[in-house]
C-alpha cells in the first residue's frame, strides 16, 4: 500500500506501536458522541489490538485503512478508512477520526480526505464514496462539503444523544465530481 503524501500530512500504513493512539479516543465522550453506537460499549486495549492485527494481517480486501500522520515525524494524528467496498458498484464508505481536539479545525481532515479520495478514484477505481454523519456534527459536515460531498438524504431520528433524537445525514461524492488537486 503506497503512502499518500500531502502538504502537512502523510497517509501511512498502520504499525503495531499505533495501538495506544488508536484506542485513545474511546473514553472521550465528546469524540465518541460523533461516532456510531459501537462506542457506547467498552473498547479495551485487547479488542483494539485484535482490530489492529486484522489490519496488519491485511485480512480484508474490502477496506483501505490509513493512519493520518505528521509529515515529518510520521507520528499518529488519526485514522481514515474506506470500508465495506462493493467492488461491483465500486462504492466504499468513508470513516475518519482525529482523536485530539487540539488538532481539529486546522484543515487536517480536509487534506486527509482529499488524498484518500484521489487514491480511491484514480488508483482503486472506485466510482463513489459515501458516508453517514450526525446532523449535529457541524465541523464534520463542513469538512465533507469542502471536499465535495453532497447531501443525498436524511435518515430521521436515527441517533439518540443526551435524551434527544437526531437525524443522520447521508452524503456522497462521485468520481466525476472530484475536482480537488492534491
Ligand atoms: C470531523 C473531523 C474528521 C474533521 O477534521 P478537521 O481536521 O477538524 O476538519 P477541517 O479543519 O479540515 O474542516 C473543519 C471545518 O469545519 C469548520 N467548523 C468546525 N466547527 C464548526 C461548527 N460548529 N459550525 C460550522 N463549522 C465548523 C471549521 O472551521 C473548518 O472549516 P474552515 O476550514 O472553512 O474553517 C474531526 O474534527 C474529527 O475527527 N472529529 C471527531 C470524530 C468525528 O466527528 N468523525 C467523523 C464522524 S462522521
Amino acid at each position: 500500500m503506497p503512502r499518500l503524501i500531502g502538504e502537512k500530512i502523510i497517509l501511512r500504513e498502520f504499525r503495531k506501536d499505533d495501538l495506544p493512539f488508536i484506542n485513545s479516543f474511546t473514553t472521550d465522550y465528546e469524540i465518541c458522541r460523533n461516532l456510531s453506537d459501537t462506542f457506547l460499549r467498552n473498547h479495551p486495549l485487547e479488542s483494539t489490538e485484535k482490530y489492529l492485527n486484522s489490519i496488519l494481517e491485511n485480512s480484508s480486501n474490502d477496506n483501505l485503512n490509513y493512519v493520518i500522520a505528521e509529515k515529518d515525524t510520521l507520528n499518529y494524528i488519526g485514522s481514515i478508512d474506506i470500508m465495506n467496498i462493493n467492488w461491483v458498484a465500486r462504492i466504499g464508505t468513508l470513516g475518519i477520526v482525529i482523536p485530539q481536539k487540539s488538532s481539529h479545525n486546522k484543515g487536517i481532515g480536509t487534506e486527509a480526505i482529499n488524498l484518500l479520495l484521489k487514491y480511491s478514484f484514480e488508483r482503486a477505481n472506485l466510482n463513489k464514496i459515501e458516508l453517514d454523519v450526525n446532523e449535529f456534527n457541524l465541523g464534520g459536515i463542513k469538512c465533507y462539503e469542502k471536499c465535495g460531498f453532497i447531501r443525498e438524504g436524511v435518515i430521521r431520528e436515527s441517533q439518540y444523544r443526551e435524551g434527544k433524537y437526531y437525524s443522520t445525514i447521508k452524503m456522497g461524492i462521485l468520481k466525476r465530481e472530484f475536482t480537488v488537486e492534491t
